[in-house]
């Protein structure tokens, strides 16, 4: 084992953060090189989430996203052996059938895909699949607000609470959802006070996107954070870097020396073994010297 690597970090660990007041730190992960780098920068949880319909797959929504490409991810991501947490999304219409659809699906993603636990969207609604799911003894962390899976019944990508009935509403979900025993809450995409109400409200960490400063942690797509995307990101995504403009230099540097003959050039190239002759160039100069 690596000596330098940190500790494993588990749903225990992250209780213990949660505990101690430190804010826990989550990244969207879908393969083992984002993995590793994500890992190496010390984020607590590597989220496969199922935002990769959109980010990696080009969907304009999560919707198509199957459990097989789930697994796939979460797989990839695992590979890296990470020593950050990997939570897994469950896709849609792989939980909300049944309870036991609910539990096969997270099966999947934790024997097939080596999740350490999944999340799943919603409230009161999903709150028996959950409590299914955390009685096999897979780790469920839950996920309201503006809940990407249901984008039609939102009628879009909407911020939610923003009214006192709708806020309260989101207040019972996700009661329901800790009392159905998940270790942690995202909070997507509602008004600060709302995230902060919450959070308050409940006694498992929640971890926030686009729900204010109050939450005990916070969630970003790596390529929103990284700046790998074009386009214009949502209000609650911080860039912190612009990789996306590196990215375009770096490839029409070398889309440039390809072109004018300079790449490869002698460091990037192999030669043949001394006295040895191209092909169609002449017999070697010893025989055997190849060897
Ligand atoms: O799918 C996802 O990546 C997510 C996070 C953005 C919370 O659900």
């Amino acid at each position: 084992m690596d000596s330098n690597k940190r500790p494993k970090v588990t749903v225990t660990t992250l209780g213990e953060l949660y505990a101690a007041g430190q804010k826990i730190t989550v990244v969207t992960a879908y393969d083992a090189t984002m993995a590793t780098l994500l890992d190496e920068a010390g984020v607590d949880v590597l989220m496969v989430g199922d935002s990769l319909g959109m980010v990696v797959q080009g969907h304009e929504t999560t919707l198509p996203v199957t459990l097989d490409q789930m697994v796939y991810h979460s797989s990839a991501v695992a590979r890296a052996r990470p020593s950050a947490h990997i939570v897994c999304d469950l896709p849609f219409l792989s939980y909300q059938t049944d309870e036991i659809d609910a539990l096969r699906a997270a099966g999947r993603l934790v024997k097939e895909g080596g999740a350490e636990s999944v999340k799943l969207e919603g409230g009161r609604t999903v709150a028996r699949a959950v409590e299914k799911i955390v009685n096999a003894g897979i780790p469920v962390m839950g996920h309201v607000g503006l809940v990407p899976q249901s984008v039609h019944r939102m009628g879009g990508f909407r911020v939610q609470g923003r009214m006192t009935r709708e806020a309260e509403q989101l207040l019972e979900d996700a009661k329901s959802i800790e009392e159905a025993g998940a270790y942690a809450l995202v909070i997507e995409g509602v008004p600060s006070e709302v995230g902060q109400a919450i959070t308050e409200a409940v006694r498992i960490p929640t971890i926030g996107i686009g729900a204010g400063a109050a939450t005990s942690g916070q969630v970003l797509v790596s390529t929103d954070l990284l700046g790998l995307g074009r386009g214009r990101a949502p209000k609650f995504v911080k860039r912190f870097a612009s990789l996306g403009d590196e990215v375009v230099r770096a490839v029409s540097e070398y889309v440039r020396e390809v072109r004018a003959g300079e790449f490869p050039d002698a460091a990037h190239s192999f030669r043949m073994k001394e006295g040895e002759k191209a092909p169609g160039r002449g017999a070697p100069d010893s025989e055997g010297s190849g060897t």
